[in-house]
């Protein structure tokens, strides 16, 4: 064979095999638990809410079409480190322990978390909590901060409704939410109100896998885009009202 045969040989192996990498795929698949409003929930047969239309202009940037994975809160970074998303999108907080499995983009909003009670409760910050039954999301960082609460018992739900339906009936004397869904949820109880003092305050950003420097570089990239153009507070103060 001729070496200049060789060589094309060789730059054909290479296109073929980028083209069937992650990186160079024509979609960007985000994982998502969409249960979780304002940020992702399902309206109709449609996952909405902020993260996805962020995801969208990312997508739509990056030249690829954004498909949504509906999975449980705590398989969505396995889902990422696997490869089998490329994205996850989640109100998911920036942590320590979450950086030794996936990077982060740069974050592209802030958060906190709350405590959410019903109306008669006499829990009124977060140092009634000792010795009381909270309610979580597995796998969150409400979960995280539950396991330091003094003789406090920890119920975990696959999903916040659940740990809120489970507050309403009594069941449990606390949730600890994240600030936004956690006001969506007393919305639509009455008999629930949050507490005003903040646990902490978050940060959330997008995860990609830690071997996939090239999309995070692309995403900080149309991140930044995004907030130059005023795209993402104009999404974020669609959902979220001004007090
Ligand atoms: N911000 C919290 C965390 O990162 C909760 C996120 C829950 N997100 C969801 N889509 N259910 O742990």
């Amino acid at each position: 064979m001729k070496r200049s045969m060789i060589t094309v040989l060789a730059v054909c192996a290479a296109f073929v095999l980028s083209a069937c990498g992650s990186g160079s795929s024509n979609k960007l698949v985000m994982a998502t638990n969409a249960a979780f409003p304002p940020y992702e929930y399902v309206e109709g047969s449609e996952i909405t809410g902020i993260d996805p239309e962020i995801a969208k202009l990312i997508a739509d940037d990056l030249g690829k079409e954004l498909v949504i994975e509906d999975m449980a809160f705590d398989s969505i970074i396995a889902a990422v480190q696997s490869g089998k998303a490329d994205i996850a999108m989640a109100g998911m907080t920036v942590t320590e322990d979450r950086k030794q499995n996936i990077n982060f983009s740069d974050p592209y909003t802030e958060a906190a978390q709350v405590i959410v009670v019903k109306n008669d409760s006499t829990v009124a910050s977060p140092d009634d909590l000792k010795g009381k039954t909270i309610g979580v999301q597995i796998g969150t960082t409400g979960d995280i901060y539950a396991e330091d609460i003094e003789e406090a018992t920890i119920e975990r739900y696959s999903k916040y409704f659940e740990a809120i339906n489970a507050l309403t009936q009594g069941k449990i004397d606390a949730v600890i939410v994240d600030r936004e869904p956690g006001k969506v949820f007393v919305g639509e109880n009455a008999d629930l109100k949050m507490i005003d003092e903040e646990f902490t305050v978050e940060e959330y950003a997008i995860g990609v896998a830690k071997d996939n420097e090239q999309l995070l570089n692309d995403i900080n990239a149309s991140l930044k885009k995004l907030q130059d153009s005023g795209k993402i507070d104009e999404i974020i103060n669609k959902y979220i009202k001004a007090e």
